[in-house]
């Protein structure tokens, strides 16, 4: 059986801000099911400690690492049987709430010193010298937080291989040269080729050049990022690396993501009795306190920063308020786009509710109580919102970039018996708002737009098929690294 230490910085239900902690839950799941002995490896936050002890786990080891006392707690992932570690260092990670900023909404200024001495214990275990009975043959690393795992592991000769896969190529881990300093890591390291990048240190570059393999979220992604459009400065080592990158499509939890059983759901629907999603809409409306009216209605959930495209939402909204759509939007981020959604909010009550801030039940009901979902990104490694939307029968409205292209397809391109979505190409609110007009004639049209949801609820986004090609590259690194 291959061992696989999976490292993160957030995992579901334990810490989430986005997408990376859905795909750490259930992809080490799904791994365990096709017989990978997948471990996760976690920062001890208060929360997953908490939560640990309350599932009467225990400390496995303890050891010194420099300044600080660390210990190393073993328990399961809550609901499944997949092992987490969590590092405990307590006056690196005992912090409330996010796990990168502080209450103000500033990254905590050590956090090169909390993902580094993170990155240290990976090894550790990697290597054997953590002092615990399992030790993996391969390590999974994932975003900027675990990228100085491959660097710590590069001088062992018999260390286990590595993956990194990147998850959002905007978020780089950059510190100043004073960091890289104070960090200790060898001078060396300081080289356009190895750490350094435009005078900074980067971290994602520790996976991106010193992994075996490195992997991204979609296959158009992968594409995407090799290009200077998209590559955010690291597309020439990507594409130097082109021939280790590959990217595999997220797929999603089918358990916690089901309208049959969505335990936060009043009413239930599946794919041949949908009468119940007008249900969902109904009581959306009234939760929401939003005229309970036939529609439509249109859903956003996510983080308000410029990925997501929030300026072209913003842009386009008056329109469609007045033409009698209604809006239900859930997320928190920058004020630039929380304090404008505020006041159309209050400009449109009855026809705009917005929610600030974190609501995991909430954001199950807008994606089964909405008709339409959107989703504007300007750039999307992958996307989970818009395949929870298609397995919920809410037709997704996306830019037509990176896990999006390769998730919803277009009643344009393949024609409406195969299309489950809607796709507009041109970067620019104008190209959005005539694709929600678009799409609004297809809405009109029942049987066409029952055409679109049955196609997307009868598609598999689960993980079964998608974690064999995880799986298989698992198996081709160690191939390699036999020879
Ligand atoms: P990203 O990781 O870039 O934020 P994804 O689409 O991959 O985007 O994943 C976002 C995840 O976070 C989804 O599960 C989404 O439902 C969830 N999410 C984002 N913002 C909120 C929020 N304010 N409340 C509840 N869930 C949220
Ligand atoms: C990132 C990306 C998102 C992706 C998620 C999980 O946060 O922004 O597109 O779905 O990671 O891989």
């Amino acid at each position: 059986m291959i061992r696989v230490l999976f490292a993160t910085s957030e995992v579901y239900p334990m810490v989430k801000t986005g997408g990376l902690a859905d795909v750490s839950a259930s992809l080490p799941e799904a791994l365990c099911r096709l017989e990978y002995d997948v471990q996760i490896l976690l920062p001890g936050y208060p929360d997953a400690l908490k939560a640990a002890r309350k599932a009467g786990s225990r400390r496995k080891v303890r050891f010194q690492l420099g300044q600080y006392n660390v210990s190393l707690w073993q328990t399961r992932l809550p609901g499944t049987a997949v092992t987490l570690w969590l590092v405990d260092c307590p006056p690196l990670f005992d912090r409330p709430g996010n796990p990168y900023k502080n209450e103000q909404g500033k990254d905590w200024w050590d956090n090169a010193h909390r993902f580094e001495l993170f990155g240290k214990v990976g090894a550790m275990i990697a290597t054997g010298e953590a002092g615990l009975a399992w030790k993996p043959d391969l390590v999974h690393c994932n975003d900027w937080q675990t990228g100085l795992i491959p660097v710590f592991l590069e001088p062992y000769r018999a260390r286990p291989g590595t993956v990194f896969t990147i998850h959002n190529l905007a978020y780089q881990g950059l510190f100043s040269h004073e960091t890289f300093r104070a960090l200790g890591l060898p001078d060396s390291l300081w080289r356009l080729e190895q750490l350094e990048f435009h005078d900074q240190l980067s971290f994602i570059k520790g996976g991106l050049v010193f992994s075996d393999r490195i992997t991204t979220v979609s296959p158009t992604y992968a594409l995407e990022i090799q290009s200077p459009e998209f590559g955010n400065g690291l597309d020439g080592l990507l594409r130097h690396r082109q021939h280790a990158l590959s990217g595999i499509l997220n797929g999603i939890d089918t358990r916690v993501w089901n309208p049959e059983e969505d335990p936060e759901l009043a009413f239930h629907y599946g794919q041949d009795h949908l009468k119940n999603k007008a249900k969902c809409k109904a009581s959306l409306q009234q939760e929401l306190g939003l005229e309970v009216k036939g529609g439509p209605l249109m859903g956003f959930v996510g983080r308000l920063v410029d990925q997501k495209g929030v300026d072209w939402l913003l842009s386009v909204m008056p329109e469609l308020l007045e033409q009698g759509c209604q809006f239900v939007i859930l997320g928190s981020g920058e004020d630039r786009y929380e304090e404008p959604l505020k006041q159309l909010a209050r400009r449109w009550p009855g026809q705009m509710s917005l929610t600030l801030g974190y609501n995991e039940g909430l954001s199950h009901r807008i994606t089964a109580g909405s008709d339409l979902f959107l989703m504007p990104s300007r750039f999307e490694p992958c996307g989970l919102n818009q395949m929870y939307s298609l397995r919920y029968g809410t037709i997704p409205v996306v830019h037509g970039v990176g896990g999006l292209v390769d998730t919803v397809q277009d009643p344009l391109d393949v024609g409406i018996d195969k299309a489950n979505g809607f796709v507009f190409t041109g970067a620019s609110a104008e190209s959005l708002l005539a694709t929600v007009n678009r799409a609004l004639l297809v809405f009109a049209n029942r049987k066409q737009w029952r055409q679109l949801q049955g196609n997307g609820m009868a598609t598999d986004y689960s993980w079964k098929q998608r974690a064999r090609t995880y799986g298989d590259l698992y198996q081709c690194i160690l191939k390699e690294r036999e020879q």
